[in-house]
């Protein structure tokens, strides 16, 4: 297939890039590197083509029109739910109008399908546990809200205009290339610490729990989506909730170093405990979680500490 990523420069998109290539799809990466994103040049193989653009640019035309893709990956988003908070504006500047630009030029372009990114943070504070694709959505942030409301238009363009979507709903995406400078995920930033040999802090108790679900599992959800899932959405994550104190000790152990801990209170809004019914998935999908949190922890540790000599951090 020929399949265009948007933010395929970014930590996820990538991962897909590189599953598609090993499958021998032909790919065009389009990508804006937003210098707040974890988006890399480097991180695009020279077996996909590149294109530096924005996903409001109205040259998304001439590339989609050009590239004439069957499948649009759409990764390209302000991913960030503290700047959405700060910024609601550019949030949806690029969540929402960015998007209509990427699902209008899909039209024109004859694409079949787009799969899309969206997020747990679409259903804000859960009230039974674990979250399924019936939860109720109560977005506590603006970036859940554009995520939501991304949801929508791609049932309204596949209603109107007959392109077909998938949406994967990302629980808390861990693994190698997530920037761990950012707010991103605790993971990769602990592991920045630890390989620093500095201290971490632990919000609240530690005993808050996410699901942590590995990058290359994400990967392989957005590959079974290429023919599966059509109209719908689906969770992806592991089923299970982990807390950030088991995360410290399994770093510890991984690390052999017992880096400080510093307490800190508990963050506005934050939710004690998530986990994901990836049932669905499963059975629409044929998609399961394969990486054990300690084996992906390892790999993401492994790779952060081969950097560490290049200043990578
Ligand atoms: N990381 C997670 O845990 C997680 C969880 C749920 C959903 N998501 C979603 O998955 C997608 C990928 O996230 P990520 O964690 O890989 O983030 P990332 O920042 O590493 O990747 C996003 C990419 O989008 C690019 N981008 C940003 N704005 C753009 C624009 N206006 N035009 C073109 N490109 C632009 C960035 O340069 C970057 O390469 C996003 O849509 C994000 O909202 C991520």
């Amino acid at each position: 297939m020929r399949v265009i990523v948007t933010g395929g420069a970014g930590f996820i998109g990538s991962h897909i890039v590189d599953r598609l290539l090993a499958d021998s799809h032909d790919v065009l990466v389009l990508d804006s590197l937003w210098e707040h994103g974890g988006g890399r040049r480097q991180n695009v193989p020279q077996r996909a083509a590149f294109v530096h653009m924005d996903i409001r640019d109205e040259g998304v035309k001439r590339i989609f029109s050009e590239f004439k893709p069957d499948v649009v990956s759409h990764h390209a988003a302000q991913h960030s739910v503290a700047i959405s908070a700060r910024d609601p504006q550019y949030d949806a500047q690029v969540n929402v109008l960015g998007l209509l630009n990427v699902l209008e030029n899909s039209v024109k372009a004859g694409v079949k399908k787009v799969i899309f990114a969206s997020s747990a943070a679409i259903y804000g504070p859960p009230d039974r546990l674990p979250l399924t694709e019936e939860s109720a959505q109560r977005p506590i942030s603006p970036y859940g809200i554009t995520k939501m409301i991304a949801e929508h238009y791609l049932r309204f363009y596949k209603s109107d205009h007959g392109l077909d979507f998938t949406a994967l709903r990302y629980g808390n995406v861990y693994g190698p290339r997530q920037d761990p400078n950012g707010e991103a995920g605790v993971i990769s930033i602990f592991i920045g610490k630890f390989l620093q040999q500095q201290g971490v802090r632990i919000d609240w108790d530690g005993e808050q729990t996410k699901d942590y679900v590995f990058v290359k599992d994400v990967a392989e959800a957005n590959l079974a989506a290429l023919e599966r899932g059509s109209g719908s959405s689906y969770v992806i994550g592991t089923g299970k909730g982990t807390s950030v104190n088991v995360l410290y000790r399994t770093l510890v152990e991984i690390s052999g170093f017992d880096a400080p801990v510093t307490p800190a209170p508990m963050r506005p809004g934050d939710i004690r405990e998530c986990a994901f019914d990836p049932s669905l998935a499963k059975r629409e999908l044929g998609w399961v979680p394969k990486t054990k949190l300690s084996d992906g922890m390892r790999e993401t540790f492994d790779y952060f500490k081969e950097r560490l000599p290049l200043g990578v951090f």
